[in-house]
């Protein structure tokens, strides 16, 4: 089932997530809609705090182009282990703050642990749109949103749209 994302500024989106303490069917039928949610956006990354659910969650599928596989990844309780000193800059985007786009720094590679929807143990290293992608939407179950690292005038601008684009969809 597909799921609203909700839109910056949202209260919910500033809250610091909870980790996932047992792997539950209805949990994993949660990543499922969040898949769902995403793939219809059409987003890459999507965390669970961006439909309501203040839950460490994350998916993502970074695989572009029509001919290559899907790879959806779901993560419970993803964690950073390791980032290289080496940086990269994206031009980022998020589906709670639409038609909104900056660069952003962050480490070029990182080594991610998570629990996968079998209750397993993963570990893996990730670089490229990857990397930035992970790192994007681990920050969400923080409450943090990518233009957190923007100068704060750029910061109030974007909100300042969001604002009004948020009252002209209340209205229709
Ligand atoms: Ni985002």
């Amino acid at each position: 089932m597909k799921r609203t994302i909700l839109l910056h500024p949202d209260p919910r989106l500033k809250k610091p997530s909870v980790p996932v303490e047992d792997l539950s069917d209805a949990r994993r039928a949660l990543a499922d809609d969040m898949l769902e949610t995403m793939y219809a956006a059409p987003g890459i990354g999507l965390a669970a705090p961006q439909i309501g659910v203040l839950e460490r969650l994350i998916v993502l599928d970074c695989v572009k182009g029509e001919n290559e596989r899907a790879r959806p990844l779901v993560m419970f309780n993803p964690e950073i282990v390791a980032a290289s000193e080496e940086t990269s800059v994206y031009e980022e985007g998020c589906l709670s703050i639409p038609e909104q786009f900056a660069d952003v720094t962050r480490p070029a590679e990182v080594q991610v642990r998570w629990i996968d929807p079998q209750g397993a143990e993963q570990q893996e290293g990730f670089d490229g749109l990857w990397a930035t992608c992970v790192q994007h939407e681990i920050d969400h179950l923080d409450g943090k949103l990518f233009i957190d690292y923007l100068k704060p005038l750029r910061r109030q601008m974007i909100t300042r749209k969001m604002v009004k684009m948020k009252r002209e969809l209340a209205r229709e």
